[in-house]
């Protein structure tokens, strides 16, 4: 048997275990210390445009911290981007408040402007103005990130970035995660770099961060005893996992170059396929790191279903598109804004294996597994409408 192909596997660099031993020589095995503090720095240097970091135990957290730092509660409505993974709206469930969905628009996948501004509009009108925002830059792909950050200040609305997927993208030069008040990271396995488990909230206003390590560390006031006067949860990330981020820092843009080059080798190698159309950068603003390249399968002979089918049974690991939210039973009740463009995604879409430690036999396996669709479906060569 062949060996298996994952989607998108850990891909350590050479300094991972020097910052992982460093922790236990010096019996660092906190949820504090010299890593976690090193790399927060190294991801403020990173990002840029004078932001702070809070290292946290994952990016679920991170979003949960962001939100209760915006003063989101029981009875509030905030609005989240409806094609993305159940992590972006489960907080919102979290504190008490109701998710209100918003459809994506063709172009980046993402959040769609047009129907964000009509969410609003409407939920205003029925009588409550939303919270906050949560919007994604799925795949890595950012969204049309002026655009909402423009509706959002109209309404006055903040917005919290969802960079789980999208560290290393760019927005007209400026790092994904930096231009809404509160951005999150997310360092799970899968991720372009990773910490076993971890995530980071990102923002340039310092009372939000200096909140964030705060709350996230139990809230201890400033006192010789244990003294509460919030609610203290137990978010951060410890110097263990934050010696493997620091390792994982220094081959960030190596990993960013080795995601975007599979990107490059499938669109090559798809090319004389028919109908099969990728998610593409829609403009030069835009810069993704192309943590997944993720296609859509419009071929009459053949469906997504028959080609992720097609990978799997050859040990190749693919994932049909995120399921939009306002489609999952648990969301059943939350009102929706927009059309059907999420949920068309959704039903021709795939992920393909993306991992930066893809080696050139495993994409070349790929493709040719791909190129056996054909006889997959047992469509005749002779109707092929493919080379
Ligand atoms: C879009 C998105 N949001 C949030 C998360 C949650 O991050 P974590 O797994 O670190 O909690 C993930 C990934 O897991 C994600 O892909």
């Amino acid at each position: 048997m062949k060996e298996k192909i994952w989607l998108s596997s850990p891909h350590m660099g050479e300094k991972e275990m020097i910052y992982v031993q460093e922790a236990f020589a010096s019996n660092w095995i906190a949820p504090l210390g010299p890593n976690v503090n090193g790399f927060e720095h190294d991801l403020e240097t990173y990002l840029g445009h004078n932001v702070h970091v809070a290292a946290m135990s994952s990016g679920t957290a991170a979003l949960h911290m962001a939100l209760i730092i915006l003063g989101i509660k029981t009875g509030d409505e905030v609005i989240c981007q409806s094609m993305t993974f159940a992590a972006s709206a489960n907080p919102i469930a979290y504190q008490g408040a109701t998710p209100v969905f918003v459809d994506s628009e063709e172009s980046t996948w993402n959040m769609s402007p047009e129907y964000l501004e009509e969410a609003i509009q409407d939920r205003i009108k029925k009588g409550k103005t939303p919270k906050a925002i949560i919007v994604v830059h799925l795949y890595g792909m950012p969204a049309r990130i002026d655009e909402i950050m423009a509706i959002a200040r109209k309404y006055g609305i903040p917005v919290v970035e969802d960079a789980a997927e999208a560290l290393g993208s760019t927005f007209n030069g400026k790092a994904i995660g930096t231009f809404g008040d509160i951005g999150i990271l997310s360092f799970n396995g899968n991720k372009i770099i990773t910490t076993s488990g971890g995530g980071a909230l990102v923002s340039t206003n310092t009372d939000y961060v200096n909140k964030a390590r705060f709350l996230s560390s139990q809230a201890r006031d400033a006192a010789p005893h244990y003294e509460h006067s919030h609610i203290g949860y137990n978010y951060r990330m410890s110097n263990v996992a934050a010696g493997i981020g620091r390792g994982q820092m220094e081959v960030l843009p190596l990993r960013v170059q080795q995601r975007r080059s599979n990107y490059q080798y499938y669109k090559k190698a798809f090319a004389t396929i028919e109908g099969i159309e990728f998610l593409e950068e829609p403009g030069k603003s835009y810069y993704s790191n192309h943590w997944l390249t993720a296609i859509l399968v419009k071929n009459s002979n053949f469906t997504r279903e028959d080609l992720r089918l097609c990978l799997n049974e050859n040990d190749i690991d693919c994932r049909p598109l995120w399921k939009p939210m306002h489609l999952q039973p648990v969301f059943a009740d939350a009102p929706y804004y927009g059309k059907d463009t999420s949920e068309r995604l959704f039903d021709i879409g795939l992920c393909l294996p993306s991992g930066s430690n893809l080696s050139i036999t495993d994409l070349e396996r790929i493709v040719s597994t791909v190129s056996t669709i054909y006889d997959y479906v047992g469509v005749p060569h002779l109707i092929k409408t493919s080379v």
